[in-house]
């Protein structure tokens, strides 16, 4: 049998008969149960709500057939567990590569698998805990920069009206989510919160096709004239020439002002002491595999799309669960106010601010970003038979396309109690009501981590994946979200301008709004004055 290509020698034409070998290898999954689709449930609503009814309907382990096209649906953490854990490599990642190898080239998510592994090495050890310690600052500053702005549009409302502002969220957290990315990983200030540039417009123009391209069912883009003849297409290629030279010269600086006495300092760990304390700047100085440019570009382009939109989804729905549960966020402005009073938090509030965290946990849990991973088989395996499925498991031939729903996951009944509830204290709840595969879920105390993650739940919380594809930035994600939804709640009372209805959700690589988050904004009351005298507790 031939060996897996990989994703630079994937073609055309390639693709277009993948639809063939997915009716020959997926129209054989033995006792698997078959969901058939209809082509008007691609439309109209996202695909994973349609995934959601079918899992209740056909169990955690389904076939999904649109005509001749199929995939396997998995919504069972042992399943999950098994396919990204423990036989990870006989998985690659299949349609999400084809999609995303032009932006991110052999960046972490589409590379081979040799690629990925020296370069997995190389980026995980940059976000060690004096790195991100030292990344709560850049946090804390370009949250305050989002929080400037809105204070001068209250100031100019209280003065001439109501006090009350109408801000679209979403847009907002985009923004600051940039400029922190941009900061964090490459030293570059894209400025977003305040400005506009040829550069931010690049990389949401880039996103934008990145999402139009994980929709879209024919992979058109790869027929070279579409390239020329098609004005999207062409757009896409200016965007990504707009992105890729300021890249570049961020490289080409970073290679050049190399400093020894920041490599020593960085090595010893003491980020006080470096004055680039960026991503970029470890990967050119903790010299061990060189990186050509071209690597360490393809490697900030991933970081910029994998670490931008998903967290800014993670703050606007937080924002939009907060605006329906007034009473949660009194016990989060209470615990903020306790905690931090009228200061800016540092790494030591972070871990005080426990219900913070975990209103950014649940946030995640009924929102994942992105709502689907995607796998195709890379050789012949055995899944588990999950949850009601066939208790021998389900053989898998070779390149089949799989979909974990994450979302079902975390909305999974046999899991959750009241799965569709937002309640940030069910992370501090012994066991959830079913503990089939839960052993020893205590995510909060007793294993003193500060997020719940998905060795805790085994498989049943998966919002960053794992095994080892996990996400590299999850520790700095979270501590991000939670720096800014503290800050922002420190200072503001935010409600809807609508009802939760009115606000239509759609979805690419991330779930987001289809009209943006329109909320209404007040300066809070005697905000961030330390009451009440004591530290909020949580109940359990
Ligand atoms: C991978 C989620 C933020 C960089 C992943 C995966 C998930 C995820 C679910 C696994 C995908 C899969 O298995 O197919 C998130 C969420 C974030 C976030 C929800 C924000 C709340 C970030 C940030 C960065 C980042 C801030 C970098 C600065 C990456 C990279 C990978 C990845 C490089 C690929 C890892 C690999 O394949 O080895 N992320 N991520 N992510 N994420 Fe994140």
């Amino acid at each position: 049998e031939p060996e897996p290509k990989t994703v630079k020698e994937r073609s055309f034409l390639d693709n277009a008969s993948n639809v063939l070998t997915n009716l020959l290898s997926g129209g054989n999954l033995g006792s698997m149960p078959i969901a058939e689709g209809a082509v008007s449930d691609l439309f109209g609503r996202p695909l994973f709500f349609a995934l959601y009814d079918w899992f209740i309907q056909h169990g955690s382990v389904y076939k999904l057939a649109f005509g001749p096209k199929a995939f396997v649906v998995v919504s069972d953490p042992i399943v999950a567990r098994h396919i990204l854990r423990e036989n990870a490599f006989s998985y690659d990642k299949g349609v999400l590569a084809d999609i995303l190898e032009p932006i991110m080239g052999k960046g972490l998510i589409p590379a081979d698998l040799d690629t990925w592994k020296i370069r997995r090495r190389a980026i995980v050890p940059g976000f060690h805990s004096a790195y991100l310690e030292s990344m709560v600052e850049v946090f804390n500053d370009c949250t305050g920069r989002t929080i400037n702005k809105l204070d001068a549009l209250l100031r100019k409302a209280e003065s001439t009206g109501d006090g009350v502002i109408e801000v679209e969220m979403e847009a907002e957290y985009s923004n600051l989510a940039l400029d922190i990315i941009g900061l964090s990983v490459f030293n570059y200030d894209f400025g977003s919160v305040t400005s506009e540039s040829p550069v931010i417009q690049a990389v949401y123009g880039t996103l934008y096709e990145a999402e139009h391209r994980s929709t879209f069912y024919i992979p058109y883009w790869k027929f070279p004239p579409a390239r020329w003849l098609v004005p999207r297409q062409v757009k896409f290629n200016a965007d990504l020439k707009v992105i890729n030279d300021c890249l570049d010269d961020l490289i080409r600086r970073a290679r050049d002002t190399r400093q020894e006495d920041d490599v020593e300092a960085m090595q010893q760990r003491d980020y006080s002491k470096v004055k680039d304390r960026s991503l970029l700047r470890f990967l050119v100085d903790m010299r061990g595999e060189e990186p050509d440019d071209k690597q360490l570009r393809d490697d900030l382009m991933t970081m910029l799309i994998a670490g931008h939109e998903t967290t800014a989804a993670v703050l606007t729905w937080a924002t939009f669960m907060l605006s329906q549960n007034p009473d949660k966020v009194k016990k989060a402005q209470e615990e903020i106010d306790a905690v931090l009073g009228d200061r800016k938090p540092t790494l030591q509030d972070l871990k005080k601010l426990q219900y913070v965290r975990l209103i950014v946990a649940e946030s995640l849990r009924l929102y994942p970003q992105p709502p689907l991973l995607i796998r195709r088989s890379l050789k012949p395996d055995k899944l588990p038979g999950g949850r009601n499925g066939d208790p021998n498991g389900y053989s898998i031939p070779k390149g089949v396309d799989l979909f974990i729903s994450v979302y079902n996951l975390h909305r999974s009944p046999y899991f959750w109690d009241e799965p569709d509830k937002f309640m940030p204290e069910r992370f501090l709840q012994a066991k959830p009501s079913d503990v089939d595969g839960w052993a020893g879920f205590d995510p909060v105390r007793g294993q003193g981590a500060l997020y719940p993650n998905e060795v805790m739940a085994d498989f049943a919380f998966l919002p960053f994946g794992g095994g080892p594809r996990k996400c590299v930035g999850d520790q700095f994600a979270l501590m991000e979200s939670t720096v800014a939804l503290a800050m922002i709640l420190q200072k503001f009372d935010v409600q809807l301008r609508g009802t939760p209805e009115d606000v239509e959700l759609v979805t690419g690589a991330t779930i987001h709004t289809k009209a943006g988050l329109w909320c209404k904004l007040k300066r809070r009351q005697n905000a961030g004055s330390p009451h009440p005298p004591e530290v909020a507790s949580i109940s359990r």
